[in-house]
């Protein structure tokens, strides 16, 4: 086929190509097809060896002129459909900038971790090291263990969370205790922080879950005097001088003798609200020197080493500490009353 001809059927074929682009991406394509080195165009570029000496530079131009014409075709409609797909496209996405920005929230602590924080803190730097106990505990560890008679009234169903006639979720971080005196020999000076579980009415100064810190201190010597000594300092670390406590004489199966601290109700400084049930004042821990018999538990020697204990109710303080009426609030996830936490 001469040469005028086979450029006649390129260009034909090229346009009717040409005629069935859609995007870009096949303007592209159809370049390489046409323009590429394995392209007609080079072809036919190469088979000019074969002409004449004087049909190469007129064949040559042809050829060169029909690669111009068809790189023009590519360029125009590439331009043309760029502008298309950005106009669609800003037709697509268009912004209102007139709408309201979106706003981002900072996390913040809890009110509750950020108490507990204080608490180990002090506590720390007191001396004692933090220690984990189980949430889901047998009866032996929460009771049995810690002295408490078979018949004992916490141990009604009312109050605990069994799980099977053995597990059950702990009524208290006490149940450390134990575990803590099997896994280490005296001095044992440790402090377990944790959430604490009980079957109760829900109410302002009440709820099923509740975090705790307990302590224990287990050592050749120690006294009820290192006990108040102790709980003062950390009182006075944690309250400031001038929070007015009061001790007074309690009962709890696995001390001997046992304590109460109470704080100042400083929502109502004193005059009676929900949160003290009206008595001014506000339990915030137990306390007392550990019995006898839960050493024993603990294969330590009652002859030998003596400790005190206590547990300490992380709510209440919260409470006291931010002046918060109800112990709900904790847990409804009400972003106006965590974002005042900061
Ligand atoms: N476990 C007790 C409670 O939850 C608090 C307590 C009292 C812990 C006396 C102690 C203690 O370690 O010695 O009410």
């Amino acid at each position: 086929m001469p040469l005028s001809q086979q450029i006649e059927a390129l260009r034909s074929h090229f346009l009717e190509d040409l005629n069935k682009v859609a995007t870009t991406k096949d303007i592209e394509s159809l370049k390489i097809k046409y323009l590429g080195k394995k392209g007609p165009i080079s072809a036919l570029l190469q088979e000019l060896r074969h002409a004449s000496a004087q049909d190469i530079p007129r064949f040559g131009k042809w050829i060169n002129d029909l690669k111009e014409e068809l790189m023009a075709h590519c360029e125009n409609t590439l331009a043309r459909m760029q502008a298309q797909e950005l106009k669609s496209s800003l037709s697509k996405e268009w912004l209102d900038v007139t709408l309201p920005g979106r706003r981002n929230f900072l996390g913040r602590k809890h009110p509750i971790q950020q108490m507990l924080e204080k608490v180990l803190d002090i506590l720390v730097g007191m001396g004692f090291s933090v220690q984990y106990g189980p949430d889901v505990d047998t009866d032996y560890y929460n009771f049995e263990a810690l002295n408490f008679a078979k018949d004992h009234p916490a141990r009604d169903m009312q109050d605990t969370f069994y799980l099977s006639k053995e597990w059950l979720l702990r009524t208290h971080t006490s149940n450390v205790q134990v575990h803590a005196m099997q896994s280490c020999k005296p001095p044992i000076r440790i402090i377990a922080p944790g959430r604490a579980f009980r079957n109760e009415n829900i109410s302002a100064r009440s709820h099923v879950f509740f975090h705790q810190v307990e302590g224990i201190y287990v050592d050749v010597g120690v006294t009820f005097a290192d006990l108040m000594a102790t709980l003062e300092e950390f009182i006075r670390k944690l309250l400031g001088k001038k929070a007015e406590v009061r001790f007074r004489p309690s009962f709890f199966p696995f001390v001997e003798p046992g304590l109460e601290v109470d704080a100042r109700c400083t929502r109502c400084f004193g005059e009676g609200c929900r949160v003290c049930k009206h008595s001014g004042w506000l339990e915030i821990l137990g306390a007392g020197m550990v019995h006898p018999n839960v050493l024993k538990k603990g294969s330590i020697d009652p002859e030998i080493y003596t400790g005190y204990a206590w547990g300490l109710g992380i709510e209440r303080l919260t409470m006291l500490f931010f002046d918060i009426p109800d112990i709900r609030m904790f847990t409804e996830n009400d972003l106006r009353f965590l974002e005042q936490f900061l």
